[in-house]
C-alpha cells in the first residue's frame, strides 16, 4: 500500500489515542453522573473533566491537521451516496466531538464550579451559576454523549462491514 492511500501517521495517532479517550471519558462519565455527592464522585468528576478537556484539545489539534493534510481518497467500489454518508457521518462525529466537551463546560460553569484544568490551569467559566441552565446544560451534555457514541456505533459497524463484507481493507488505511 502506497502512503497517498493511507492516513498519515499524526491522523492514525489522534484517531485512535481520542477513541480510546473517547470511551473512558464515556463510561466514567455515566458512573460518575450516578454516584451520591460524595468527595469520591468530586475526584471522579474533576479526572473526567480533565479527560475530557484533553480530548477537546486533541480534537482542535486533529482538526488543524486534517484541514492542512489531504485524507486518502475513499475507496473506489464505493457508490457517490455512500461516499457522502460516509463524509457527513465524519463531520457529524466532529461536530459532536467539539461540541460535547464545551457542553460539559457550559454545565460545570452554570453550576458554579470553574474547571481547574489538571489542578493548574482555571478555565474561564462560559455562563454565571444559573441552576435551570446547568439543568440544560447536563442534558444536552448526555443527549450530545449518547449521540457522539452512537454515530461511532455506526463508524464502526461500516468500517466492519468493509472490512468483512467488501473485503477492500479499509482497516489499514487507519494503521500504521
Ligand atoms: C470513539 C471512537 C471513534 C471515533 C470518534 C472515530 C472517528 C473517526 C473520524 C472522524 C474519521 C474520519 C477521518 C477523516 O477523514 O478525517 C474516522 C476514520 C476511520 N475510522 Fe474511526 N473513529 C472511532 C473508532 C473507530 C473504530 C473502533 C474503528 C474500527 C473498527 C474505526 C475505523 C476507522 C477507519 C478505518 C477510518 C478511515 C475511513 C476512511 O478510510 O475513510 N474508527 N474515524
Ligand atoms: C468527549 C468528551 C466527553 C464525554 C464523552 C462525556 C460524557 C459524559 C457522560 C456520558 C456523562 C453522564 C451524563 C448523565 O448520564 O447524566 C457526563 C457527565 C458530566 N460531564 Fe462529561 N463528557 C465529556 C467531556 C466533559 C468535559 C470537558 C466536562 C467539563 C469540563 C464534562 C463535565 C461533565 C459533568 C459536570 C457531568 C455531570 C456529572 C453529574 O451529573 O454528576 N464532561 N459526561
Amino acid at each position: 500500500m502506497t502512503q497517498t492511500q493511507k492516513y498519515s501517521s499524526t491522523a492514525i495517532t489522534l484517531h485512535w489515542l481520542i477513541a480510546l479517550m473517547i470511551a473512558v471519558a464515556f463510561l466514567v462519565g455515566l458512573y460518575v453522573a450516578d454516584l451520591e455527592l460524595s468527595p469520591w464522585k468530586l475526584k471522579v468528576l474533576t479526572w473526567h473533566k480533565w479527560t475530557g478537556v484533553t480530548i477537546f484539545l486533541l480534537v482542535l489539534f486533529r482538526i488543524l491537521w486534517r484541514l492542512s493534510h489531504r485524507p486518502p481518497e475513499m475507496p473506489a467500489g464505493m457508490s457517490d451516496l455512500m461516499k457522502k454518508l460516509a463524509h457527513l457521518t465524519h463531520l457529524a462525529i466532529y461536530l459532536l466531538m467539539v461540541i460535547v466537551p464545551i457542553l460539559g463546560w457550559l454545565h460545570s460553569s452554570a453550576a458554579g464550579v470553574s474547571v481547574v484544568y489538571f489542578n493548574l490551569i482555571t478555565l474561564p467559566d462560559l455562563v454565571g451559576k444559573d441552576k435551570a441552565l446547568s439543568h440544560l446544560f447536563g442534558e444536552l451534555h448526555e443527549n450530545g454523549a449518547w449521540a457522539l457514541v452512537g454515530l461511532v456505533g455506526l463508524h464502526v459497524a461500516a468500517a466492519l462491514k468493509h472490512q468483512l463484507v467488501d473485503k477492500d481493507n479499509l482497516l489499514a488505511r487507519m494503521r500504521w
